[in-house]
């Protein structure tokens, strides 16, 4: 057994994912979770499939004391990956200080029983929202940020402030910041997927939906950007391949030789898709047509975002391997099969 990590939102949609990858690589992993946007039965999955049931603490990081509690009992464990966060843009504009409340406090809580128990090292779940509407593709990690406009979206910028400030006030905690792209897909199981509680914000879960039978058509949220169909290019990233960002992300924190305070890496792959170019891919993935309708633009949306992959392969030694058929296929997959008895 190697080391022991803490992971928050471990029962979610990225972080089921990514325990499962470091049970596979056999870390000790301890899941913090309040099951706020997943479920217990996500525990009894990651069971069967990777054949580990993972130490468990229902706890709510807004609350210091809890933190510290949880974080005393585990402070053999040598990291922690941070992905307890509310996600939904929609619900953030409407309920910016639920946001606010929950995304910055949990930050700061994790830190604070970081620091207090000697657990030195963090990876945290940013963004590719911080870069905001950027002028220059493939994006880089050196672009600038921007405020973002919606307070979720802002919650990850103010994050990557807070920790710029923390790890340049004390040398003892490590931090990789990972700047997430566009995740969809499944794992390969069908067990765990994406699992978007009430009308998904997401295109994918949309999509996946529509062809169910869930939704009736999906929107196209306006085909006049510049862009070459007119609909906005995003950079998909398999959800399994971003798991696998997050085990290279620990062992350079662990090789303390490479480590430095704050390091930032955008994690996609590198192509862009338009929304039009998603829906054909799916359609042929599943043999059926989609129905959909093209709208209004969505306030907030950008025309085009996909990411320089350079520094994540150099310094990482990170790159996707799973492409876009793989990535829907997936998604379908857990759609059809299984989703239904999540309740
Ligand atoms: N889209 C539709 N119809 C839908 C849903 C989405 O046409 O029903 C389009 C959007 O307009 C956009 C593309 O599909 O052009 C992708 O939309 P998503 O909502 O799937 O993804 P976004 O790029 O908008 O969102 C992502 C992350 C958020 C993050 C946001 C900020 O999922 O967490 O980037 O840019 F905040």
């Amino acid at each position: 057994m190697k080391d022991k990590v803490i992971v928050t939102g471990g029962c979610g949609y990225i972080g089921s994912h990514t325990v499962i990858t470091l049970i596979h690589h056999n870390y000790e992993v301890v899941i913090i979770d309040d099951f706020s946007n997943s479920s217990p039965q996500i525990l009894d999955r990651i069971e069967r499939i990777s054949g580990v049931r993972p130490h468990f603490e229902q706890v709510d990081l807004k609350s210091f004391e809890a933190t510290q509690a949880v974080f005393k009992t585990h402070k053999d464990a040598k990291a922690v990956i941070h992905f307890a966060a509310h996600k939904a843009v929609a619900e953030s504009i409407q309920n910016p200080l639920m946001y606010y409340q929950n995304n910055l406090f949990s930050l700061l809580n994790v830190l604070k029983a970081q620091q207090e128990n000697s657990i030195n090292h963090l990876i945290f779940s940013s963004s590719a929202t911080v870069y905001g509407n950027p002028s220059k593709m493939p994006i880089t990690e050196d672009a600038p940020t921007q405020r973002s406009s919606s307070p979720y979206g802002n919650t990850k910028k103010i994050a990557e402030e807070i920790l710029e400030d923390f790890t340049n006030s004390q040398s003892e905690i490590s931090v990789i910041s990972l700047r997430y792209f566009n995740p969809i897909g499944a794992h390969a199981s069908g067990q765990i997927g994406e699992f978007p509680s009430g009308i998904p914000n997401n295109l994918m879960p949309y999509i996946t939906q529509t062809a169910a039978g869930i939704r009736e058509k999906l929107m196209v949220f306006g085909n006049d950007y510049p862009t070459k169909d007119g609909t906005p290019i995003r950079d998909y990233i398999h959800v399994v391949d971003l798991a696998e960002a997050h085990l290279k992300a620990l062992e350079r924190l662990l090789d303390t030789s490479t480590t430095s305070p704050l390091e930032i890496f955008n994690v996609g792959t590198g192509n862009g898709f338009s929304v039009l170019e998603m829906i054909k891919a799916f359609e042929a993935v599943s043999g059926s047509p989609l129905n959909y309708e093209i709208t209004d633009r969505r306030p907030g949306d950008v025309p085009e975002m996909f990411a320089s992959t350079t520094l994540a392969k150099n310094v990482l030694k990170w790159e996707a391997s799973r492409n876009l058929k793989d990535m829907i296929q997936s998604s379908w997959t857990w759609e059809q099969n299984l989703r239904s008895e999540l309740k």
